[in-house]
């Protein structure tokens, strides 16, 4: 008998493939077009291509599969497809706001970029083009998916919700709210998790009342997955994530960790944290006090506990007989490629 997670393995193939497929068409327009602006599209293509987990598509096929007992969820490949290029955008901006170098292994486009052309800003601006280029070519994918769509407008409409909702997060997170959960929710839930499943969803006709369960499910799910998204950002391993440890505190970000330990602790005792939140130039050294502060606080098992408590409320949601067998199993599987705290 296959792993319950086997579908996983598929998936991300499939994914892949169509990815290949979209590039190789892609290279030769943008060829004809501008063969000056060939650097661009090999960065999206190079981050596209290295690695990524394929969470997003994966989430998707769950939820189409959990509404259609029918269709072929490899007919949902450019909708797929299309999600990884809206990350690719989001991780191209994203790590050039935060200063990382580093993504899934390899330098961060901006980086990679300015190498190449010898200039930080310049290597900068034809980022934020890279990024614009994954933007227009993930709606492109998109607009094909929804062609095949039980319900296409609102399918699209679900796409440009989820982004609009990653812009919010984006811009709460930067002006550091102090509402967390929301700005979670908002920045990484809605592309990662409640937007895929609506996507998914809608991409086989659901109903507003399995659209309602998928919702129970996909909430405490978003936040679950970036409150392990911030453990691991501190003690988690570069070698395993791809991306550095340490950059949140440095970077000074109110991660759910941060604020936890806040509310633990008094002003005095936070000093060795609050000397490295927002220090580009900590040391090793004193970022692994601040972690240490963030262990013996209770602060990381305090997370750890509330991410323990969303995975429950999801698995909850999932017990109805609203959903089909086949994506209802995928859905339970997802929950530990999503939220399992030591992976
Ligand atoms: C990283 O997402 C960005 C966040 C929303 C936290 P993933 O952890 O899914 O990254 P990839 O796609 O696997 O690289
Ligand atoms: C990334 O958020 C979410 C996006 C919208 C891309 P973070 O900045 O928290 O994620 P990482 O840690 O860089 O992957
Ligand atoms: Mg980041
Ligand atoms: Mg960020």
């Amino acid at each position: 008998m296959p792993a319950p997670d086997a579908w996983l393995d598929a998936v991300r193939r499939h994914v892949d493939a169509q990815l290949d497929e979209f590039f190789a068409a892609s290279r030769v327009e943008m060829l004809g077009l501008a063969p000056e602006a060939m650097p661009i599209v090999e960065a999206v293509e190079a981050l596209t291509l290295r690695g990524g987990k394929r969470l997003r598509p994966a989430v998707l096929v769950a939820a189409f599969s959990s509404v259609s007992a029918s269709g072929d969820w490899r007919s949902t490949a450019d909708a797929c497809a299309a999600l990884e290029l809206l990350q690719t955008y989001l991780l191209i901006h994203d790590d050039w706001m935060d200063g990382d170098e580093q993504r899934r292994g390899g330098p961060s486009v901006h980086a990679a970029l300015r190498d190449r052309v010898g200039d930080a800003h310049l290597g900068a601006s034809l980022a934020v083009l890279a990024g614009d280029l994954a933007s227009a070519f993930s709606q492109r994918l998109m607009v094909r998916a929804s062609t095949a769509a039980k319900s296409p407008v609102q399918a699209l409409e679900a796409f440009v919700r989820m982004q609009t909702e990653v812009v919010c997060g984006q811009s709460l997170d930067l002006l550091a709210t102090t509402d967390v959960p929301r700005m979670q929710q908002l920045k990484t839930g809605s592309y990662t998790v409640a937007g895929p499943l609506r996507l998914g969803a809608l991409l086989a006709g659901a109903t507003p009342e399995q659209l309602g369960v998928l919702e129970a499910f996909g909430g405490p799910m978003g936040e679950a997955f970036q409150l392990r998204d911030d453990l691991l950002g501190t003690f988690g391993d570069p070698r395993t994530t791809g991306k550095p440890s340490g950059n949140d505190l440095r970077a000074g970000k109110r991660t759910a960790l941060v604020l936890e330990a806040e509310q633990r602790l008094d002003a005095d005792a936070r000093a060795p944290l609050t000397r490295v939140l927002g220090l580009k130039e900590a040391t090793d050294t004193q970022v692994a006090e601040a972690a240490a502060l963030l262990v013996e606080s209770g602060a990381k098992a305090g997370v750890e506990r509330r991410l323990d408590m969303l995975v429950q409320q999801a698995v909850g949601a999932l017990d109805t007989p609203l959903l089909h067998e086949t994506g209802r199993a995928m859905l339970q599987t997802l929950v530990e490629a999503l939220a399992v705290r030591d992976r």
